[in-house]
């Protein structure tokens, strides 16, 4: 399994019952603590095994490093990354470092899954609801931090929403039967979305008051703190879906937004999307449905008018 589906991760089959699953993930600082930075990018590296079902085993680190910079910087990136890898129980295995103008940090994840239960990102099927497992908002928090304007308490929520593990998500979703999951990440809700509803060829109905969002975002997006990421998701979803009436274009945004080290977005039948909401609370969300294709791919409404 490959590109060709563009799902999370490649999966390649050992035997009937072991799939090895591979997948890389690096990117440049979005917080100024170097710790904090370190263990982001790992929980956003080890999200497309966990999105793909499976159980992550060796890293290795890749880092890119200016060597004028103060080694001691170094070592609290590596650090962050390493503390978090062992919280997963993977072993960071090695890595390489490269000389360069800005710091980049990021791992390569070995995994493995069982071959009947590799969660892909086209098995949606009618009836499925979607079950949602961090709050929306983190791309526009991290611009509003760059801009020096973002409250000190929601970035620290964001911050520990970023750096949070999804194998808890990962390992219930599975057990509870869901049919396909993926980790919204840099093409925002949406355009995640816009590809899991073209593969499945379904219909995905988001309902706009049970999304999660990060307290203030909204705010922001009023005071134009928009990552210019959320532009380019909006023109990528374009017409491809289908908003209420009521909702607001800055709402929309928030749909539109950049995520890093989201949470994964779980197509699950009825019965396990409550039991995951029950054994996850304040970790997992209902936050809308699948339905058969009817011309749009995409759908967001608002469930009660006057919310
Ligand atoms: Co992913
Ligand atoms: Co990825």
């Amino acid at each position: 399994m490959g590109a060709d589906t563009s799902d999370d991760a490649a999966v390649y089959r050992i035997d009937q019952d072991t799939a090895l699953i591979l997948t890389v993930d690096f990117f440049t600082p979005i917080v100024d603590e170097p710790y904090d930075f370190g263990r982001i990018a790992a929980a956003n590296a080890l999200s497309d095994v966990y999105a793909m079902g499976g159980e992550p085993v060796l890293a290795l680190n890749i880092l890119t490093f200016p060597s004028c910079m103060d080694a001691a910087v170094l070592g609290e990136i590596l650090k962050g990354g390493s503390d978090k890898m062992k919280e997963a129980g993977v072993y960071i295995v090695g890595g390489h470092t490269v000389d360069d103008v800005e710091p980049k940090y990021g791992f390569t994840v070995l995994g493995f899954v069982h071959p009947d239960r590799v969660l892909t990102n086209s098995g949606i099927l009618p009836g499925d609801l979607l079950v949602l497992t961090k709050p929306l908002g983190t791309g526009i928090a991290t611009t509003a931090l760059k801009a020096r304007m973002c409250d000190p308490m929601l970035k620290d929520r964001v911050v520990e929403s970023m750096a949070a593990l999804n194998d808890v998500a990962s390992k219930t979703a599975s057990r509870l039967g869901a049919h396909a999951s993926t980790d919204i990440t840099g093409f925002g809700l949406l355009g995640h979305s816009l590809k899991m509803a073209e593969l499945a060829h379904v219909t995905l109905e988001f309902w706009l008051d049970k999304l999660p969002v990060f307290g203030g975002v909204l705010d922001l997006v009023k005071e134009g703190l928009i990552p210019g990421g959320a532009y380019r998701n909006k023109e990528y979803v374009g017409e491809n879906v289908c908003f209420g009436t009521d909702i607001s274009d800055d709402e929309k945004m928030i749909l539109f937004d950049p995520q890093t080290s989201g949470g994964l977005l779980v197509a699950i039948p009825p019965a396990g999307a409550e039991e995951m909401v029950k054994l996850l609370p304040g970790n997992a969300w209902i936050v809308g449905r699948a339905l058969p294709y009817d011309g749009t791919p995409l759908r967001c409404v608002r469930l009660h008018g006057d919310s």
